[in-house]
């Protein structure tokens, strides 16, 4: 009724030691993460830019926890091939895609000689692994995390492409008011970074900055995200 849509989140936490088995705190404070940041909230907002600043959205989504669902494996890490995503293969499987949003959270998924944070799914794939995969320790609030990495998966989730469109200059990522750049962020960067004639929207949550320093989504993103939603749209029945 206020134009805020509601999505149901199941997390599915797939540990093999305790530490892994996440606290319900963790997965509460990952849930206030993914709401400040779509309801115009995010704690480092004030620091973005005036020419930022002026296309900053309110997307308008408010997460729900809806449920907890936690599996034992005796996997020590797994690939980001799906496999967490069903039981027969030692995982989990989807609770209801089309009216939930899923996050499985794994202990570790090594990767071309580094660890991925987070993977997701983009609309239009099979329900069956539709949904968010983190690591548990980029879940919520931990020494790595403030827990914007779901934040950008939810982002990929709802069909937005990273910010350089993962390319060089003249990659697309088919938001107009996002500035072009030929690759991603790192770390904090200061601004202004200059890269394809304009400056690099290094705080955008479908950049590569550290958690602290993604902080905003823009209008061309919300409208992006918002036809997933619409008739016709991905997600239609959510
Ligand atoms: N590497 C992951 C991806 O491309 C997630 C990056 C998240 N970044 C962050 N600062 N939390 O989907
Ligand atoms: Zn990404
Ligand atoms: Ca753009």
């Amino acid at each position: 009724a206020d134009g805020v849509l509601e999505i149901p989140v199941i997390f599915h936490v797939i540990y093999r030691t305790q530490s892994e088995n996440i606290p319900l705190s963790q997965l509460e404070d990952q849930i206030d993460a993914l709401n400040e940041d779509f309801n115009l909230n995010n704690p480092g907002r004030n620091t973005i830019p005036a020419e930022f600043a002026a296309v900053e959205s309110n997307v308008g989504i408010r997460f729900v926890l809806e449920d907890v669902i936690r599996v034992q494996s005796n996997k020590r890490q797994w690939r980001p091939d799906d496999s967490m995503k069903f039981t027969s293969s030692g995982g989990s499987d989807v609770v209801n895609p089309q009216q939930n949003l899923n996050i499985w959270v794994v202990n570790n998924m090594p990767y071309r000689g580094g660890n991925i944070l987070g993977y997701a799914q983009f609309p239009g794939g099979s329900w069956s692994t539709d949904g968010v995969v983190l690591d548990h320790r980029f879940t919520g609030t931990t020494q790595y995390s403030t827990g914007r990495t779901a934040t950008h998966e939810v982002g990929h989730w709802l069909n937005l492409r990273h910010i350089w469109g993962d390319g060089g200059c003249g990659a697309s990522d088919f938001v107009a008011d996002t500035p072009d750049s030929d690759g991603p962020s790192r770390g904090c960067p200061t601004y202004p970074q200059v890269n394809c004639g304009t400056n690099d929207m290094t705080m955008n949550f479908m950049d590569y900055s550290d958690d602290p320093c993604l902080n905003m989504f823009t209008e061309g993103q919300k409208n992006r995200m918002m036809s997933v939603f619409a008739s016709g749209g991905f997600r239609e029945a959510m």
